[in-house]
């Protein structure tokens, strides 16, 4: 089965292509550029983006999974010509010769994004006559961990009851996963989100922060990067709920914390501490996804751990799930690539090919974005 997966939920505008569970080509344009004046994602702004660029990255996926016999030179981050935007129709109707599936994000992530590719999948769905299947986002980062590279490895399992830590810029959530019985051939999982943020996402704190320091967005990376000079820590910040059973996590009274205890500082007296202070932040929200996340491990004992999302980029946040692992003794599996822990289409083509074993079609007349979708 041959998957085109499209993905559109935040700034990133992707596509994948797939056969079956093994991936042929993951195209990412970030847009992080256009964003980065503004300290943050402005929705009208991606959607644009997304519009310009979503047929030149359908397009570039192709080209890369050799979908294509065309083989020329076009731009993804700036207009075509018209001359090479009919070269890249061109491409894409090549390439959807090929295609048996269109797996698109539905939600959540930000409405007016969202729907750029969900239209777009619908009219290829539409005028090719195919397949299409609606994705769940958080399921896509949960099982980026089982994307396969174009020769199918690695074989990667998971035992159940599985507990999977989601940390990105949108969300934070521990979720336990469980599989039906007798359908576990065909990958239907059954979530249940056991521990979410009350407030910021863990990603939103670590953006948050950066910007209070003069760091620019997205600040997790920067952030990661400067903490790696820090010798000494510096400020005593408080630890969410960490006496309360809960397995929920909370980061705005950290981020406040953070502000009051420096707001009087001069600009020289911060730029001075700079790693000292990106390291303390970070450690704190890190510090605090493990405590609750090692909650969840004892009360839940699953048999395999998976983590996911954007933040999982990080190198220091990898060390202490990998520790903590140890220390529970139980396998854990993080996302192979770098590619796979921040948005992607890969992703989304992967669930989008378990969940077109199970002939879950959606209507390519009537699907509709979902802001707001829950994980069932
Ligand atoms: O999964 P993602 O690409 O998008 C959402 O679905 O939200 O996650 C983006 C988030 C941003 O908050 C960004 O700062 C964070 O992931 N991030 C990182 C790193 N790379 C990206 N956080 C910490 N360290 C990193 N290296
Ligand atoms: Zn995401």
């Amino acid at each position: 089965m041959k998957i085109l997966a499209i993905e559109t939920s935040c700034d990133d505008t992707c596509a994948a292509v797939l056969d079956n569970d093994w991936l042929l080509s993951n195209v990412i344009s970030s847009q992080t550029d256009l964003h980065k004046e503004w300290g943050g994602v402005v929705p009208d702004i991606a959607k644009r983006a997304h519009t310009a660029r979503i047929n030149a990255v359908i397009a570039s996926a192709f080209t890369r999974a050799k979908f294509s016999i065309y083989n020329f030179k076009f731009l993804i981050n700036s207009e075509n010509s018209n001359y090479q935007n009919e070269k890249i129709e061109k491409i894409i109707e090549e390439g959807m010769k090929n295609i048996d599936v269109i797996a698109v994000t539905q939600g959540p992530g930000l409405a007016i994004a969202l729907a750029v590719g969900v239209n777009t999948a619908k009219e290829l769905a539409v005028k090719y006559n195919k397949k299409l299947v609606a994705v769940n986002h958080i399921e896509g980062h949960i099982l980026s961990n089982l994307i396969k590279n174009r020769v199918g490895k690695p074989e990667r399992k998971i035992e159940f009851p599985a507990l999977c830590l989601t940390v990105s810029g949108g969300h934070t959530k521990i979720v336990l996963i469980t599989n039906y019985e007798l359908k576990i051939k065909n990958y239907e999982f059954k979530y249940k989100v056991v521990g979410e943020t009350l407030d910021d996402a863990a990603g939103e704190a670590l953006d948050k922060a950066a910007k209070l320091l003069g760091l620019g967005y997205p600040g997790g990376p920067v952030i990661e990067r400067i903490a790696l000079q820090s010798r000494v820590t510096l400020l005593k910040l408080p630890k969410p709920l960490a006496d309360k059973k809960t397995l929920d996590y909370s980061f705005s009274g950290l981020k406040t914390s953070f502000y009051y205890q420096i707001k009087d500082w001069s600009k020289e007296k911060i730029n001075k501490n700079l790693a000292n202070l990106a390291n303390d932040f970070q450690e704190s929200v890190f510090e605090t996804l493990i405590r609750k996340y090692k909650l969840a491990i004892e009360r839940y004992q699953p048999k395999t751990l998976l983590a996911a999302g954007g933040v999982l980029a990080n190198l220091t946040l990898r060390k202490k799930l990998r520790k903590l692992a140890r220390e529970t003794k139980t396998p854990l599996l993080m996302p192979l690539k770098k590619e796979f822990n921040t948005d992607n289409a890969a992703m989304i083509g992967l669930v989008g090919y378990y969940k077109a074993l199970r002939s879950e079609w959606a209507d390519p007349l009537t699907l509709d974005r979902d802001p707001r979708l829950d994980l069932i």
